[in-house]
């Protein structure tokens, strides 16, 4: 999981000086409701490329934002297909982060221009309460309702919701890039053959299915401190690190056990290779809000070392599932005809390589790997280099396999 986020902004928020943590933020910081305008217009017409807003519906009432983006048009003549739109790529973010992410660097350091100019069909995809999204049909981002979900309804309805709707608009599969949560999500989505039939490739940054390895002092104190159960007792229901309950957290948090001068670190791992003098920017748009449920499973998992649904606890795992014990998401499910690409780092202290192995081990097929030894968790999608060393790794990977999409 990334607390990327949590991550970024704590960063900022604690720098050298460890007293005014509260009165030194940005003034953009607490920014929480919803700019008037889309992703399109904050982030991607800027920089020159044409972008549309889309939303969908999910099964269970939410309204997904997705953002669809070409080339720019400086570009147009060298995409791969002469002009024409080729293949849809889905982008799914990590945790409390959003379709911004892909967006964030200049457009020839950013996955999500570097597709467009590479002639994909790229949509942005935004999880339910995330600040690109849209809300609820009927409940009231207020209501604890809306924030009862974790990563498997993401994983099940918003990413089932978002591949139904673009393969509907392009008549087309989907190749799906995924990051941290968005790996998750993927992965499990990838074990319901219904999902799986809607998806040609994965390309998969920083993947995660165990959580068991992670090496982060400050996650790891989390969990210890079972803050996951801590927000629920308290009925926090909505985790939203721009509110003042947020800040007053990360007080609670950084007392002193865990270096919180370097937090980013301390979460994450060392990232060798992202421009710290961004973080101000960044935190214009980081973080997006998330559920404590979606915490209290991921704690599950790094407690557990599974990869399972939901665990409700005994009685109402049997009445939810129909067993004791939450089902898991079973990675041999994942058909070996749909090809992976995994890209994952030595210092990446969310993804940890042994973690990774084990994921290796369970598919049934073969992904192709690049393994980046100085590689953290936000490396793969901040680095200033992350061209070079990662998406042109990446695209080769799904130009080759779009051969077969030229049929259609
Ligand atoms: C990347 O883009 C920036 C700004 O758009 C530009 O200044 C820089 O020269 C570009 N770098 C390369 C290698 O194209
Ligand atoms: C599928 O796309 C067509 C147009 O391409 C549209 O008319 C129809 O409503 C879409 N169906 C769903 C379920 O989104
Ligand atoms: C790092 O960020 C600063 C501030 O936005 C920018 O001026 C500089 O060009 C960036 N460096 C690289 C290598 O992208
Ligand atoms: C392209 O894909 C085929 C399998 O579909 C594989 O055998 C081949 O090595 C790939 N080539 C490159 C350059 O990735």
């Amino acid at each position: 999981m990334e607390l990327l986020v949590a991550v970024l902004l704590l960063s900022l928020l604690i720098p050298s000086s460890g007293g005014e943590k509260l009165s030194g933020l940005p003034s953009n910081f607490r920014l929480r409701n919803a700019p008037a305008a889309g992703l399109c217009a904050h982030l991607i017409e800027p920089a020159g490329y044409p972008c549309s807003e889309h939303i969908t519906q999910t099964k269970d009432g939410y309204l997904l934002g997705l953002q669809r983006v070409s080339g720019s048009s400086s570009s147009s003549r060298t995409g791969y297909l002469n002009g024409q739109r080729g293949p849809p790529v889905l982008l799914l973010h990590g945790l409390m982060m959003s379709g911004d992410a892909w967006f964030m660097d200049s457009p020839n350091q950013s996955l999500g221009f570097i597709l467009a100019d590479n002639g994909f069909d790229v949509w942005a995809g935004n999880v339910r309460g995330t600040r690109w999204s849209h809300g609820h049909v009927s409940l009231s981002e207020r209501e604890k309702e809306f924030w009862d979900w974790s990563w498997q309804e993401l994983a099940l309805y918003d990413l089932a919701e978002m591949a139904r709707y673009i393969s509907n608009v392009t008549n087309s599969k989907v190749f799906i890039v995924g990051h941290s949560q968005g790996t998750i999500m993927s992965l499990a989505a990838l074990t319901q053959p219904d999902l799986a039939s809607m998806v040609e490739a994965a390309a998969l940054l920083c993947p995660i299915s165990y959580l068991n390895h992670i090496s982060t002092e400050f996650v790891l104190r989390l969990v210890k401190m079972h803050m996951d159960d801590v927000f629920l007792a308290m009925g926090i229901h909505e985790l939203n690190f721009k509110s003042d309950m947020g800040t007053q957290l990360m007080d609670m948090i950084c007392d002193g056990r865990v270096n919180c001068n370097d937090l980013l670190g301390s979460i994450t791992g060392k990232n060798c290779c992202f421009n710290d003098s961004r973080i101000d920017f960044y935190l214009e748009y980081e973080p997006h809000p998330t559920s404590a449920k979606n915490l209290h499973h991921l704690f599950q998992m790094i407690r557990k070392g599974t990869f399972k649904m939901y665990d409700y606890g005994f009685w109402k795992n049997f009445k939810e599932y129909g067993s004791f014990q939450p089902p898991r998401f079973d990675l041999r499910n994942i058909p070996e005809s749909i090809p992976l690409w995994m890209g994952y780092g030595g210092s990446d202290a969310l993804a940890d390589v042994t973690d990774v192995r084990r994921t290796l081990k369970e598919l049934k097929g073969k992904p192709e790997l690049l393994y980046l030894e100085e590689y953290g968790h936000i490396d793969f999608l901040l680095s200033v280099s992350s061209k070079k060393d990662v998406y042109d790794d990446m695209i080769r990977f799904f130009k080759n396999l779009s051969g077969r999409y030229t049929s259609y």
